[in-house]
């Protein structure tokens, strides 16, 4: 069991008995009015927990973004989650968890805010051409095997919050909603876990296309500290970025991408 700090109640913070009453799954679930980060944290106590179990808080102190980026997350603006979820057993298929976990989040925002959310690759959610939302996935591995045994799958969403950073000012976006907050949590977390029972039919993948924000233009990309333009043509199986360069047809599968010109 996770040592930890359950807030219930006021309006400005997360409402666990709340998250839980909107959840469909079985999911074990912990709330933090502040905490550095809650990937971090479900790293640090997963050998404790069981699968699944959602951490959610209203701040964090240190949110973590990819590329070992910093995340901000204000109080009360922002919905902060991780889900710790057992994956031992669809090991090839945790390659596409983060292309499938954008799905679930864009499906989540449709259906409550009414919104159009679109998916910049591999794992931004933007809206209106500015990012919104960003997804760090981490895996645990057995020491013993080398395998996978366990992903976190952190999500940050600002949800109203009015001022950034200066280095994120011009492309950071909120929903400016407030309302929903565990309603939003929970459906993101029960999306992800009806996702990982079907993984491997890799069905998510045309609504990934849907949304995509890159398929048909320009981009730019880096590769060996080279920068090359292309265009985006297709998403793989494995949520790989097909793009068309001057050289032929080429896959990326990770990294970033600046898209260059609007659809
Ligand atoms: C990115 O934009 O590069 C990914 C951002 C991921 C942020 C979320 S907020 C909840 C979880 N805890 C973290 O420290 N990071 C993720």
């Amino acid at each position: 069991m996770c040592d930890n700090i359950c807030v219930c109640g006021t309006s400005s913070t997360l409402n666990k008995q709340s998250i839980c009453n909107h959840l469909k799954n079985d999911i074990e679930v912990f709330c933090f009015d502040s905490i550095d980060s809650t990937n971090s944290y479900a790293k640090r106590v997963h050998s404790q927990c069981d699968t699944p179990t959602l951490f959610a808080a209203n701040h964090q102190s240190s949110g973590r973004g990819r590329l070992g980026r910093s995340f901000y997350s204000p109080a009360d603006t922002g919905l902060y989650m991780s889900l710790l979820l057992d994956v031992a057993d669809n090991n090839d298929d945790i390659i596409c968890m983060t292309t499938a976990t954008s799905v679930c989040v864009v499906s989540a925002l449709k259906e409550l805010y009414d919104v159009a959310p679109q998916i910049k690759w591999v794992n931004d959610i933007y809206l209106n051409n500015k990012k919104l939302c960003g997804i760090l996935c981490e895996a645990i591995t057995d020491e013993k095997n080398q395998k996978i045994e366990k992903i976190i799958i952190g999500i940050g969403i600002n949800l109203s919050t009015q001022s950034f950073p200066d280095d994120i000012k011009h492309t950071a976006t909120s929903l400016n909603k407030t309302h929903s907050k565990e309603q939003l949590c929970a459906k993101i977390a029960d999306n992800i876990i009806e996702m990982s029972r079907h993984l491997h039919t890799r069905d998510f993948i045309d609504e990934y296309k849907k949304h995509s924000l890159v398929l048909g233009c320009e981009i730019s990309y880096t590769q060996n500290g080279v920068t090359k333009e292309a265009t985006a043509i297709d998403i793989d199986r494995n949520g790989g970025l097909v793009i068309q360069t001057q050289d032929g047809t080429k896959t990326l599968h990770s990294g970033e991408i600046t898209v260059r010109l609007k659809k």
